[in-house]
């Protein structure tokens, strides 16, 4: 298996929103209520990546795998400006289940770390509290746990966690040897 990870462009949009509800119904199972989960409408999402992709400071990067032409698109990563001043913020990060644990996930934050560190003092990412295997993933890399909040999804509440990188030129530095 070759992926190589690269920046979205505009045409992208439909491949990344494709990753995006295949990982969700495989992440979120049993978190999000199943009718949300069955009603996920690719297009609508991909409208809303066609601008994000577009939009200034933010960056959205794509792990394709070379061995399958007609839907390369395995993974992707998009972050941009985070709420505090200095901070950047990671707002999606999803490898499709069947490329997992294999290092994309490793690649994508540290191809993302790389792009934002000249930018940005810190990073957040923020995961929901009951998707243990990502947040094993963030612990991992270092990441500490901070603040919870709770969002409504589907009319179901879920609570988020924050995980924070104070110092994000060293986690650059750290991933260095996973960024493409
Ligand atoms: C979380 C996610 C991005 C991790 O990507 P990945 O490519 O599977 O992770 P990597 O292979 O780079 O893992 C790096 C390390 O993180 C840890 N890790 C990753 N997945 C893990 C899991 N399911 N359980 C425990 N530890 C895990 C391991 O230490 C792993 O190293 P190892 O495989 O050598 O043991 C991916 O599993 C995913 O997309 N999950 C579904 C969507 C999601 O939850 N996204 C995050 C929402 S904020």
């Amino acid at each position: 298996m070759t992926v190589a990870i690269r920046p979205a462009e505009g045409d992208d949009a439909a491949a990344i929103a494709r990753v995006q509800v295949a990982t969700w119904r495989t992440a979120y199972a049993g978190i999000f209520p199943d009718a949300y989960l069955d009603h996920l409408n690719d297009i609508r999402i991909a409208a809303g990546w066609t601008a994000s992709i577009e939009r200034p400071g933010h960056v959205t990067l794509v792990a394709e795998d070379g061995s399958l032409p007609r839907e390369p698109v395995v993974g992707f990563a998009h972050a941009g400006p985070g709420e505090a001043a200095g901070e950047a913020e990671i707002f999606t990060l999803y490898v499709l289940a069947t490329h997992q644990r294999r290092g994309l996930g490793r690649r994508l934050l540290a191809a993302m770390a790389r792009r934002l560190a000249p930018v940005h003092a810190r990073l957040v990412i923020r995961v929901l509290v009951e998707n243990g295997p990502a947040r094993a993933f963030y612990e991992r890399l270092g990441g500490s746990a901070g603040d919870i909040r709770r969002l409504h999804v589907g009319g179901r509440p879920v609570d988020e966690i924050a995980y924070h990188w104070p110092d994000l030129p060293r986690l650059s530095a750290t991933l260095a040897g996973a960024a493409p």
